[in-house]
């Protein structure tokens, strides 16, 4: 290895380990980006995370919940190990939900709910929105509002539509002059 490759590793080394979170190991990976480590640390909130962090290792903790917005801030942020932990699957929990959906989907199984009771022992990734509650928001469905004029104006097309038919079907049917 070239002289300064070997003091590129160094330099990221010691940049991994300034502002690596307490509890937490870290390692620069090749591919430049960190490996965070917090596995069974007893955490029961997000440590602060380096800006540049790639995987990060959360297993077995006593996380609970993860504050909408957590990872916003972390771009290279690809790989996140949230098993054996005792997840209060609600409604908060839905930005995490999210953010394995579009990274991690295989592991979206094996994060299982601690609480509430209905979602007790079940994957994180089986539970409907529904079941997650909504935070307040609702999903409104684009036509509500419109209602009844909406059924009025399809049954008018509707009509419409049949009278121009039968008016075909007789003016083809009439003999020829
Ligand atoms: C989980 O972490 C605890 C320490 O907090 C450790 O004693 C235990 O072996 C770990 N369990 C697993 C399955 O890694």
């Amino acid at each position: 290895m070239p002289a300064w490759g070997a003091l590129l590793l160094l330099w990221a080394a010691a940049e991994a380990s300034n502002d690596c979170p307490i509890p937490c190991t870290c390692q620069a990976l090749e591919t430049m980006g960190l490996w965070v480590d917090c596995r069974g640390q007893k955490l029961t909130a997000l440590p602060t995370l380096p800006a540049h962090t790639r995987h990060l290792l959360l297993a077995n903790n006593s996380l609970q919940s993860v504050p909408p917005g957590a990872f916003d801030h972390l771009p290279q942020l690809q790989m996140l190990d949230v098993t054996q932990n005792p997840w209060h699957c609600d409604c908060s929990l839905t930005y995490l939900r999210l953010w394995l959906e579009d990274y991690t989907p295989e592991i979206l199984l094996q994060v299982r709910c601690a609480s509430p009771d209905l979602a007790t022992h079940r994957p994180l990734g089986q539970l409907t929105g529904y079941e997650l509650g909504s935070c307040g928001w609702q999903l409104q469905a684009p036509w509500a509002h419109q209602g009844i004029w909406w059924d009025v104006a399809l049954i008018a097309v509707a009509v419409l539509g049949l009278a121009l038919l039968a008016g075909l079907l007789c003016a083809s049917s009439e003999p020829l002059h």
